[in-house]
């Protein structure tokens, strides 16, 4: 009879707490690869509130099989249930690094997808992403100019051959319709939280050796100082319409300009080591360090880690490491290199950050597919463990054929938009992304977690409560231990799950 009371206190308990989170949940919809959850102008699920009262813990959770974040609260204890093999210790933790964040790039397909939808879809889309009862997207990439995610092949002075004062140099309508309306959108629904990360594809083709977009191409020396300019120029451009940046990558995937490739198609521009340090300490540094943009955050690599063995040729210039703050690295090529090649990106001239700058999954998109969300979880824990410090995702939108794309290289994305029936669709990466972006907030220190046995990301936040995100890739329940100096607590973790637990 006391034990019945006890689950019936119990009961009423979990009322109270599931009455207390507020939230919409998943619309969810079968697909051939899994499931999505669907939104539209009039309904978009959202993510139920935290709440942990001092002595509890709360548990969010998103399966295979249910999208959308179900959320529960529980009791810690003084003292460890029963035995689990898997288990989180945070009693002795050493901090490591500090989160900058997560997020996802505002190409130029991205804000047309997004503007092809009726627009309270578009308030439940941007609110998805950036709002407080979204995943908070806070750290996120913008292409100074275009990418193979554009509508067209475009720099910011084509025409104007020999434009060395960069007379000629505009934004151009990519800009203003398709990612500086969105950018200011998603900065207000952050209170103005958002960071942002500027990456460039390629020069205007009369700056370089093969006057193309794309195919194998270097930088003309006698433009290295005004493409160093024309990076001063495109902050000015976008801080006249409201928009600060936090940093900048030095080139994107410069490999893609070097070598001969399936996507040589891909707007790209090469560099040799030999050449970014020339034109990094004695163009792009100084110019930067000279201009009202002196505090951004300089990024070299921002590329696949096949080519990391070479980085330390970058790494090791002490009058290009005066300049550089971190290395960015794409994820595409992670399963084909060992763990270990993260620490080529380490120097012994400084400290430095790692970020992840780009990711996704495909060709063909595979509308709800739960195998590409459990590549994203596995690739930013293993990028954690090695010490990054964030993640940003390539296209937050594109439309049901993964596109529109400039060239033959259509991809998937966390959100699909079908502009025909107005609605969009939240794909299992969206809540893998979000179990990240959502929990793990800025500043908060990643902690060093003893254990093997489980996937795991643990981190105490600004606000001084823990979140440990737990990934059950496997397809069986699991009963997972977390100790700290808060107590004991046993989570049951459901068969392939992310599961971010707060206390
Ligand atoms: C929007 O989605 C909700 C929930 O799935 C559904 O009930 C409603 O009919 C949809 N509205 C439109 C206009 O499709
Ligand atoms: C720094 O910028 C000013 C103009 O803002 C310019 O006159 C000066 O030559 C620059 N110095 C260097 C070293 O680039």
């Amino acid at each position: 009879m006391k034990m019945l009371l006890h689950q019936v206190y119990f009961l009423l308990l979990a009322a109270f707490f599931i009455n207390h989170v507020y939230g919409n949940t998943c619309s969810q919809k079968t697909t051939t690869y899994g499931y999505v959850c669907v939104c539209n102008s009039t309904y978009c699920d959202t993510v139920p509130q935290i709440y942990v009262k001092e002595g509890t813990y709360q548990q969010y959770t998103t399966t295979s099989q249910t999208l959308g974040f179900s959320t529960s609260n529980g009791q810690i204890k003084s003292v460890s249930e029963g035995y689990s093999i898997y288990k989180i210790d945070l009693t002795n933790s050493q901090p490591k690094q500090t989160v900058f964040g997560f997020g996802g790039a505002f190409t130029g397909s991205t804000g047309f997808n997004i503007n092809s939808l009726p627009s309270t879809a578009q308030d439940n889309l941007l609110e998805s992403y950036f709002a407080a009862d979204g995943i908070e997207y806070t750290l996120c990439r913008v292409p100074i100019g275009g990418t193979d995610f554009s509508l067209t092949k475009y720099t910011y002075d084509d025409n104007h051959a020999g434009d060395v004062d960069l007379k000629y140099f505009a934004l151009q309508d990519e800009d203003l319709l398709y990612k500086i309306p969105y950018i200011i959108k998603a900065n207000e629904l952050s209170n103005n939280n958002l960071e942002l990360i500027a990456s460039v594809w390629t020069a205007p083709p009369w700056m370089k050796t093969n006057n193309d977009y794309a195919g194998i191409g270097f930088l003309k020396i006698e433009y290295y100082q005004t493409w160093a300019n024309y990076f001063v120029k495109f902050f000015e451009e976008y801080a006249k319409k409201g928009i600060k940046f936090w940093g900048l990558t030095t080139q994107n995937e410069p490999l893609i300009g070097l070598l001969p490739t399936f996507i040589s198609e891909i707007n790209a521009m090469g560099y040799t080591n030999l050449q970014m340090n020339l034109w990094l300490s004695r163009h792009l540094g100084p110019t930067l360090k000279n201009s009202s943009f002196n505090n951004l955050k300089i990024m070299v690599h921002d590329d696949v880690s096949v080519t990391l063995p070479l980085l330390p040729e970058i790494l090791e210039n002490p009058l290009s490491m005066q300049y550089v703050d971190g290395v960015a690295l794409h994820f595409y090529t992670n399963h084909l290199t060992p763990s270990e090649f993260l620490l080529f990106t380490k120097s012994t001239l400084k400290e430095l950050f790692l970020l992840g700058t780009e990711a996704c999954n495909g060709e063909p998109l595979e509308l709800g597919s739960w195998a590409r969300a459990e590549r994203y979880i596995k690739d930013i824990i293993t990028d954690f463990a090695y010490g990054a410090s964030g993640w940003v995702d390539w296209n937050m939108v594109l439309d049901q054929s993964g596109g529109p794309c400039v060239i033959d290289n259509k991809v998937d994305s966390p959100v699909i938009a079908n502009s025909a029936a107005g609605e969009f669709y939240k794909q299992p990466m969206f809540y893998a992304m979000g179990h990240f972006s959502k929990f793990l907030r800025p500043k908060s220190q990643v902690l060093d977690v003893q254990n093997g046995l489980i996937k795991s990301v643990a981190v105490l936040r600004p606000d001084g409560l823990h979140a440990v995100l737990l990934f059950n890739e496997d397809q069986y329940s699991k009963n997972v231990e977390i100790k700290s100096n808060k107590g004991v607590i046993n989570v049951e973790i459901q068969k392939q799950s992310i599961n971010t637990i707060l206390f």
